[in-house]
């Protein structure tokens, strides 16, 4: 017999003690949908609160909300509709379908993420000259496509309206960035957060939490200047260490992580962004917060291949889970202006922010001069609606284009050099107008709801412990009378009210023997059960037994709030909440 491992044991628990399922179970279920129990919702919840309180108040960042549906427009500028896509291949005779590059890698045995780098032709090469075939029924396979994992809708009853469910939070900051920077009275740096639903429409989801295709982003876009990118929070973290795999030793074929003090990476150059840096820095402190300690958890640098489009450099925070070995569970990219630029670009809208000299001085710099007459020969009616976007764009951006591809887009007509001349001329500024840089930091929800769950899964004595850190956990207390007989039920309700009332999360439980309500309260991962038996009508005392160590202390009434409180956020041991009892 194969012996069963966390994620079996876990899925089990999930079930048991209402932490998720598989969606639409009564219909067979449908591959990467997850329902969240009760107990998961709570826990789900602490976790976001906590990276609310780590990154947003902290660190002082702008939380939004934005639509999960936006137009079209929104990811033609993005880049996803044409970049958000894997290739996929379908099974000519059961007609499954794969992720290409999943199934040649499975077959070759290749390691790493070289499969990732194979072009269409190259993956079609692999699958025909091995002779791959169906992993399922082993029939033949079809020529690979690209697929896109955008879900499509339209918006209201029109079919030309076309939109898509958003495959990350971060457009809508985007789209939203001028809004939140005069918020913020125009100053740089600044971060704007969201923690949002996303959509992406995976091809073969098949690893229950970790790859969904409806699941929970906590992500912030974090604008700085260019010519000012130094991060003053650096200090705090410099000591901190962090297991590292860059570009260059994945290249040489090493995935063995160095440990190195963000000091350490920053002189060395391997993080091109302070910024970027500190903000990995605080992820690991983040995640040993939830209770996945630093040895557990890496960086490996994205390979150029490996990169999303919109990428200057990228690392993967991983942690090592059971069945799957080093996950992703969050990114950390340097996405330059690379946005910004785009919807600039695409919306005609001035996406740049000014910043003031502190005395006004002789730039060179450069202007578009539009060509009227051409763009009017050209265009004809377009014309003075073409000239109004031009004027508002930034002649670097102009500039870019035709170097890079030789026109720029403007409302879906291709401008070219002889409609629009880039002029350098010497003149006085006030200040500079440009785009802002971004790094951003992007957590899954789910991942790291599944990763704390698994570091928090222990047995003693044959019995589950959740051993979930104190303040996430989803119950702090479970109250418990003895027996249902003599008044202790009436005894125990009062206290577990008065318990809400002081803001603790509560539960309250009768049935079965107190046996099995610690096993089950165990299983929760509730930190404290208080019991209520024959010696509190007496006295007013109340049993606290410790989750993690089963023992057991009896504590006064009036002393219970305060000291709960502080045992609870780890000021005050077991031992100090009341007096030790033998344990019977
Ligand atoms: P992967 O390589 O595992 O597909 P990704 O590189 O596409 O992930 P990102 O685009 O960086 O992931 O997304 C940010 C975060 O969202 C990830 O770090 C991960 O925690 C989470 N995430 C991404 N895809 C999924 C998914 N299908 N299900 C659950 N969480 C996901
Ligand atoms: N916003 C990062 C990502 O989801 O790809």
């Amino acid at each position: 017999m194969v012996a069963e491992g966390k994620y079996e044991k876990l899925q089990d628990l999930a079930k048991r003690r209402g932490l998720f399922w598989g969606s639409y179970e009564i219909y067979g279920g449908v591959g990467g949908f997850m329902d969240i129990g009760p107990l998961g919702v709570k826990l789900k919840h602490n976790i976001e609160e906590a990276w609310r309180d780590f990154f947003i108040r902290r660190q002082g960042l702008f939380e939004i909300e934005t639509p999960m549906t936006a137009p079209k427009c929104v990811f033609e500028a993005s880049g996803h509709l044409e970049s958000f896509k894997d290739p996929m291949v379908q099974c000519k005779a059961c007609g499954r379908r794969f992720r290409a590059d999943h199934i040649v890698k499975e077959s070759l045995e290749i390691t790493g993420t070289e499969a990732e780098r194979l072009s269409l032709q190259e993956l079609e090469r692999a699958i025909s000259e091995r002779k791959i075939a169906c992993p399922e029924c082993g029939g033949e396979l079809m020529k690979p496509t690209l697929f896109l994992t955008m879900f499509q809708t339209t918006i209201g009853p029109y079919s030309e309206a076309i939109g898509y469910l958003r495959p990350e939070a971060a457009q809508g900051m985007f789209t939203s960035f001028k809004r939140v920077y005069e918020q913020a009275r125009g100053k740089l740096p600044i971060g704007i957060a969201q923690i949002g639903r996303v959509a992406r429409n995976e091809i073969s989801p098949r690893q229950g939490l970790i790859r969904l295709r409806e699941f929970t982003i906590m992500e912030f876009e974090f604008f700085f200047d260019p010519e000012d990118p130094s991060c003053p929070f650096l200090p705090e973290v410099y000591d901190e260490t962090l297991n590292l795999i860059t570009e260059p030793l994945r290249l040489k074929g090493s995935e063995e992580p160095i440990e190195l003090s963000v000091r350490e990476i920053l002189e060395k150059g391997l993080v091109k962004v302070e910024w970027l840096a500190y903000f990995m820095a605080l992820a690991k402190r983040f995640l040993s917060k939830l209770g996945i300690p630093g040895e557990s958890q890496r960086f490996i640098e994205k390979l150029p291949w490996e990169r999303a489009h919109y990428s200057a450099q990228g690392f993967d925070q991983e942690v090592y889970l059971d069945r799957f070995g080093w996950v992703e569970v969050s990114g950390h990219n340097y996405r330059t202006d690379y946005d910004l630029r785009r919807h600039m670009e695409f919306s005609g809208q001035d996406m740049r922010v000014f910043k003031a000299y502190e005395r006004p001085k002789m730039v060179d710099a450069l202007t578009l001069k539009i060509d009227k007459a051409n763009l009017g020969r050209s265009f004809k009616g377009h014309a003075p609606l073409i000239a109004s976007k031009l004027e508002t764009m930034d002649p670097e951006v102009v500039k870019r284009g035709f170097e890079e591809v030789g026109y720029i887009d403007v409302e879906g007509f291709r401008i070219l050099p002889e409609h629009v001349q880039i002029i350098h001329e010497s003149r006085v500024e006030g200040g500079r107008r440009f785009i802002p840089h971004v790094v951003e930091p992007s957590f899954g929800c789910e991942r790291l709801l599944y990763a704390t769950l698994e570091y928090a899964y222990t047995e003693r004595e044959g019995r589950v412990i959740l051993r979930l850190p104190k303040d996430l956990a989803p119950i702090e207390i479970a109250v418990f009378p003895l027996m249902t007989k003599d008044s202790l039920c009436e005894r125990a309700q009062k206290i577990y009210h008065w318990l809400l009332e002081k803001g603790f999360r509560v539960e309250y439980d009768e049935t079965g023997s107190i046996g099995r309500r610690y096993v089950r309260a165990d299983e929760m991962g509730i930190p404290l059960a208080a019991t209520i038996d024959y010696q509190t009508l007496e006295d007013g005392t109340v049993t606290l037994r410790d989750r993690d160590t089963w023992r057991q202390v009896r504590v006064r009434m009036e002393a219970m709030e305060d000291r709960i409180r502080r045992y609870l956020e780890g000021n005050l041991s077991f031992e100090e909440l009341g007096r030790p009892i033998e344990k019977s």
